[in-house]
């Protein structure tokens, strides 16, 4: 089931997301929808908080890259209970955006290099060191998790640059091809 993701405004965007335990309601159906969301908005990433929910799970899909990266040929993975352990490595810069701020894409820099704890779909607990590519989108992803979005990263010049756009989307004005849920529609 395609869910509607929660646009820049909603609280749930805000709250630091809580750990689930194996035991939380109908788990294998939220991610399976997550996934589904994910995939036909054409995201590579999803964090629960943006369809509403305040949980430490999060889907990525890396898929959609593997013409270009054959490493990432069915790359779908879901993280549950994800905490950043390390960051490390050169800061990089890149172009970012995210489902729950359509239209707006802003240079970010991070680190290259993570360590990461999560657990998987079956609650195993995994603990590993990731680079490059997959190391952004899960600094996005996460970072969702604890109520922050890509825009807190850039500077006060650029965001000055995208407030039209952040203050359209406070009065429910965001258009996507994808089906929202804004603050006032
Ligand atoms: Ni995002």
């Amino acid at each position: 089931m395609i869910l509607p993701i929660y646009t820049y405004g909603q609280p749930v965007l805000r709250k630091e997301a809580e750990d689930i335990t194996a035991e939380y309601p109908n788990l294998k159906e939220l991610i399976d929808n997550m996934f589904e969301t994910m995939v036909r908005a054409d995201g590579v990433g999803l964090a629960a908080p943006q369809i509403g929910l305040p949980i430490r799970v999060v889907t990525i899909t890396l898929d959609p890259l593997s013409e270009d990266y054959p490493e990432f040929k069915d790359f779908n993975k879901v993280y549950i209970n994800p905490h950043i352990l390390e960051v490390s490595g050169e800061e990089v810069a890149m172009d970012e955006g995210c489902l729950s701020l359509p239209g707006v894409h802003e240079t970010v820099k991070r680190g290259s290099c993570i360590k990461v704890k999560y657990m998987d779909e079956n609650f195993v607990e995994h603990e590993e060191v990731v680079e490059g590519y997959l190391a952004r989108v899960m600094q996005h992803e996460f970072d969702h998790l604890e109520g922050k979005l890509f825009i807190d990263h850039i500077s006060t010049l650029r965001k000055q640059m995208v407030k039209g756009k952040l203050n359209a989307m406070l009065k429910g004005k965001a258009r996507s091809s994808y089906k929202m849920k804004q603050v006032k529609s």
